[in-house]
């Protein structure tokens, strides 16, 4: 066979690549299992440490076993002196993405084990990682906003301290549970573009900040978790009012789909490479948002929730992504917009870290062919 006429699979469309225990997604029954155990079950009855332990290890911990690594989650909160340095010499205007990614390769730098690749190792960073991002994203909301620093605190689980350090007041219960859903939904799903970056990274026997780097490149990205952000900037566009009816809401958000999709735009939040008949995470998400609207009194964004998902069904039969429903959730938690892609990776953390394992323990370098379509030999 000629190079040109190999057979691409431009995207890696329909390619399997390799094995993985970490997570099984199938777009048949609309399904995802974390290590067996179904996303939404896992959400409904686990906190966020639990389902890192069970990615990382391949089980749910024990109680004694989860004791352990809350205390040391909560031991390893604090920002370090020279993270929050570099972070202060990135001008404002820049995108907390490129915040995160340059504060993690300084967490990688600080690392005493950083280079080394034992089990044992890779496990301790991962932990340290998970616990050290929220203050990361905490600082940088609050800079941007003018306010002063916020401490961890120790008598506070995960979610609770995050959105503690991020306000600087305690969230109301019904936020924090809705916080820790998108947690768990957000923290793993197979070959993803950021979760196959990390591989590729760690494939060459670099080390897991730098795979964890390259995969928070691969996740600012529109068509991968840039979306939640995207999201909102329609919701913005079309107008949030905050009096409005659900009704009058929907209608506007309605119009506005079929005029998007009449200019052939790519709408943010729906489609999917993998689900065609919709997100497995979405119902579980959405939950999560009508609980968050219920709470703050806010039925104008449900409407134009509906109103674009109804428009989008009608004309082209796409449904809703997770970043769908992740996005107005933040927005009425009070994160500002720029902070929801941060806000995914510090879920992803704990998948791509586990992906990170699994293909250091059966390592093969990543590296496809490509099939050369430049001029032919010339003469120089
Ligand atoms: N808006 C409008 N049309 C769409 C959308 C969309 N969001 N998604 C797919 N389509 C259309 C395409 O235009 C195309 O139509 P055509 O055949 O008439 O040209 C058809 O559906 C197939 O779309 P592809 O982009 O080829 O499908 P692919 O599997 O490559 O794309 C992707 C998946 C990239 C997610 C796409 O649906 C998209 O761009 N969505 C918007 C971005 C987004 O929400 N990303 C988040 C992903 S989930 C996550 O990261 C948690």
């Amino acid at each position: 066979m000629s190079e040109t006429e190999t057979d691409i699979k431009k995207g890696l469309a329909g390619v399997v690549v390799d094995y993985t225990a970490v997570s099984k997604v199938n777009p048949d029954t609309n399904s995802l299992l974390y290590r067996g155990y179904p996303v939404q079950d896992l959400a409904a009855q686990k906190s966020f440490e639990e389902v890192a332990l069970l990615l990382w290890t391949g089980e749910l911990p024990s109680a004694a076993e989860l004791e352990e690594f809350v205390s040391y989650e909560r031991a390893n909160r604090a920002l370090e002196d020279n993270v929050k340095a570099a972070v202060d010499l990135l001008p404002l205007e820049c995108h907390p993405m490129d915040v995160a990614r340059t504060a993690v390769s300084v967490l990688g730098a600080n690392h005493p084990l950083a280079e080394d690749p034992s089990p044992e190792a890779e496990l301790e960073k991962a932990k340290s990682l998970l616990a050290r991002f929220p203050a990361v994203l905490a600082y940088d909301q609050r800079r941007r906003r003018n306010q002063d620093v916020v401490a961890p605190r120790d008598d506070l689980d995960y979610s609770q301290n995050f959105l503690w350090m991020t306000n600087g007041e305690e969230a109301a219960p019904e936020v924090v549970d809705a916080f820790r859903v998108s947690m768990v939904l957000y923290a793993e799903h197979s070959f993803n573009a950021s979760t196959f970056t990390a591989r590729v990274i760690t494939s060459t026997l670099s080390d897991m900040h730098s795979a964890v780097v390259g995969a928070i490149g691969a996740l600012k990205g529109s068509l991968h978790g840039g979306a939640n952000e995207a999201v909102m900037h329609t919701f913005e566009e079309i107008g949030i009012r905050k009096d409005e009816t659900r009704e009058a809401a929907a209608i506007r958000a309605k119009k506005w789909m079929e005029e998007a999709l009449a200019a052939k735009k790519k709408v943010m939040g729906f489609g999917h490479r993998v689900y065609k008949n919709g997100d497995s995470r979405v119902p579980t998400m959405k939950k999560a948002l009508d609980a968050m609207i219920a709470h703050f009194g806010r039925d104008e964004i449900l409407g134009l929730y509906d109103g674009l998902e109804a428009a989008m069904a009608e004309a082209k039969h796409i449904k809703p992504n997770l970043d769908y429903p992740a996005g107005p959730t933040y927005h009425l938690m009070g994160f500002d917009t720029q902070m929801f892609t941060p806000l995914f990776i510090a879920s992803r953390i704990s998948g791509w870290t586990a992906h990170i394992m699994e293909q250091r323990a059966n390592n093969a370098l990543i590296r496809p062919l490509s099939a050369y379509n430049g001029p032919d030999q010339r003469e120089l």
